[in-house]
């Protein structure tokens, strides 16, 4: 997440619901929780596109742990190799054509959707051919957050102007891009008939219970049902029939509203002015008091079929409307798709939305509408370490009219206000959810939150139960009768991230292994493997709390033993987010986001280029977000 342009911490939140002030025995549930999960046996992978392949890997971490670092490089542990695969601005190999990266930025907008969008994020392998188990030849999905304007334009963002809002809108979104394992290694290739760039200005369908509905038609659009572009595009998810989820985080900070603002668009934080992308100077559809209607139609799921290069991506609006961080897939045991979903906001909350049909297997076309019809639930984590999961359906749990939802689309399209009324509880800005696949057990990264206990704020309660939680903390939970469409769930504190060094009693973690903070990516591999990568914000890094860690970095937990170690850390500047591999563990791909982020004035290229100019070296021009590969010297399985 960018630090100024996104503004995690405004806090958007101010319902009145009341918090716990009981803070539980965290490591004494944490025990419990352990001694249950032993009892379990082994269950099945929660869903089966890329990874529901079994190896002969018990999930045992067999790398040697790496020190921090604040040098401008990738570190890995000895004996595995890290490469730049696809950087910003790489062409992504359509037929269409192949412009080559400018180093001086001086790319047109045309030539930027024939290359890699700005600022990778979520990504996930779809081996190829569909249904098989490849793991030397596939897709990556690969979510472009944001932009940095002042990189991406030759001239930053001096004389601004329609081309650089097209631009800016050009390097949003999703690349689909096939790469291949040639020789030992990775290449993209190209050209490639699934090579792909969806943007800010993609033609969409929007589709589930919102889609039509009054609110969601504009001047452009009066069915209420097509538009243009995804945006802040920042975790991910997957179906079992092999398609991508994109999801849409901080959207607000496109729009700007000079006018009123209605309570509905505060909700979300639009505000006056935006979040310095400036697409309404140029852009009337982002200005959201000319166009009211124009961002609910943003904060959605997107759905891409990546073995399709002409499928037209669908905004699923039964998911519901936040700010998605990504939705992390289960499966029941009869087959119905299960999506834990984080809005990454302080105060905000935990989603789980549970499909009212079965996953057909046997014929992948009848799955196409499966993500239209199904339940959404919030989360509400008791003190006593039981917790609910809060339908939002019209007409129970105060979702009524004279509440202000007549329909369920009115439920949908304010879904922060649905969960504020049904009474959810406020988290410390939920980040990506996981689920291992050993014991169906779900975690969620809690990344930090700063306001939590500050005057006129919630103040701690069981699941958030340190104030001014700068380092964050990962929660946990066990759905009742392990059945992940359960409606009641155990839980408890994974771990609290922190500096067990620090003096303040109040910040020690409770990390057993290496120091962390703000921890975002999260993603079990088929093994059980937990890694957690970091977010440290640029304006906190190297400084208060974290002047004793180093650049942002991806950390491995042995879930056997509960101990958590590094396995990597990047460039300076940058955040370390969104992991997948092959499916034999062989390779692993990681993303690199914003290396060389100022926290200052980001419309200038000379600032992160000062800091930092990762992938290409002092030669090659300007920092760059790309995907790296990691591969083990002696070919073995990453993190064994
Ligand atoms: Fe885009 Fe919440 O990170
Ligand atoms: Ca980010
Ligand atoms: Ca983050
Ligand atoms: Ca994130």
């Amino acid at each position: 997440m960018s630090s100024s342009y996104s503004d995690p911490k405004s806090i958007d939140n101010i319902s009145a619901e009341a918090a716990f002030s009981t803070v539980v025995d965290a490591w004494q549930g944490r025990r419990r929780f352990l001694q249950a999960a032993a009892a379990l046996p082994l269950l099945s992978l929660p869903v089966g596109c890329a990874t529901s392949v079994t190896r002969p890997d018990d999930g045992v971490v067999g790398f040697t742990p790496i020190s921090m670092s604040k040098d401008d490089v990738v570190r890995v542990p000895a004996g595995y190799r890290a490469t730049p695969l696809f950087r910003w601005g790489d062409a992504i190999g359509s037929a269409q054509g192949m412009p080559a990266f400018r180093s001086d930025a001086g790319n047109t907008a045309d030539e930027q959707l024939l290359q890699a969008g700005m600022h990778h994020d979520g990504v996930e392998f779809f081996p190829l051919p569909h249904g098989s188990n490849s793991s030397t030849r596939g897709l990556l999905a690969i979510n472009h957050e944001y932009t940095d304007d002042g990189l991406l334009h030759s001239d930053g963002m001096n004389r601004w102007s329609a081309e650089k809002v097209r631009k800016s809108q050009a390097a949003h979104g999703v690349s689909v891009i096939e790469i291949a394992l040639r020789d030992g290694r990775w290449e993209v290739v190209r050209p490639s008939p699934y090579a792909r760039r969806v943007s800010a200005m993609t033609p969409m369908r929007i589709a589930g219970p919102a889609a039509g509905d009054a609110a969601m038609r504009t001047a452009a659009d009066p069915s209420g049902t097509e538009m243009l572009g995804t945006i802040n595009n920042c975790a991910h998810g997957h179906t079992p029939w092999g398609t991508y989820l994109t999801c849409e985080e901080n959207w607000n900070g496109y729009f700007a509203n000079a006018g009123s603002i209605p309570p509905e668009q505060t909700r979300y934080g639009v505000n006056a002015k935006g979040a310095g992308y400036r697409w309404h100077e140029f852009d009337p559809r982002f200005d959201a008091a000319a166009h009211p209607h124009e961002p609910n139609r943003f904060g959605w799921v997107v759905e891409i079929d990546p073995y399709d290069p002409n499928f037209k991506p669908v905004k699923r609006t039964a998911l519901g409307r936040i700010k998605h961080e990504g939705a992390a897939p289960a499966l029941t045991k009869d087959d119905h798709v299960v999506f834990y979903m984080g809005d990454d906001q302080q105060f905000e909350y935990i989603y789980k939305w549970v499909s009212r049909d079965a996953w057909n297997r046997k014929d992948r076309a009848a799955n196409r509408d499966l993500l239209d019809h199904g339940t959404l639930y919030v989360a509400k984590f008791n003190a006593d370490g039981s917790g609910a999961w809060l339908e939002l359906t019209q007409g129970v749990n105060g979702l009524t009219a004279a509440n202000g939802f007549n329909t369920q689309a009115d439920v949908l399209i304010k879904t922060r206000q649905a969960a504020d009324t049904a009474g959810a509880t406020k988290m410390d800005r939920p980040e990506w959810t996981a689920v291992n696949p050993r014991d169906n057990a779900v975690y969620c990264t809690l990344t930090n939150n700063s306001a939590r206990g500050a005057a006129g704020q919630p103040g701690v309660d069981a699941a958030n139960p340190r104030v001014n939680n700068t380092f964050g903390h990962i929660i946990r939970w066990k759905e009742d009768g392990d059945d992940f469409a359960a409606r009641a769930f155990r839980w408890n504190i994974f771990v609290l991230a922190g500096d067990p060094l620090l003096p303040d009693a109040a910040k020690h973690g409770n990390i057993r292994g290496d120091v962390f903070g703000s921890p975002d990516g999260l993603w079990f591999d088929p093994a059980g493997r937990m890694w957690i990568q970091t977010d440290v914000s640029t304006s906190a890094l190297y400084r208060g709390d974290y002047a004793g860690i180093g650049n942002n970095q991806m950390l491995c937990a042995d879930m056997n033993s509960g101990r958590i170690t590094r396995f990597l850390t990047g460039p300076k500047g940058c955040e370390i987010t969104g992991v997948t591999e092959t499916p034999d563990g062989r390779t692993m791909f990681v993303n690199i986001q914003h290396p060389g982020e100022t926290s200052s004035e980001r419309s200038d290229p000379a600032q992160p280029l000062a800091v930092s100019s990762w992938p290409d070296g002092p030669a090659g021009g300007r920092p760059r977000s790309a995907t790296i590969v990691i591969r083990k010297d002696d070919g073995g399985v990453i993190g064994s």
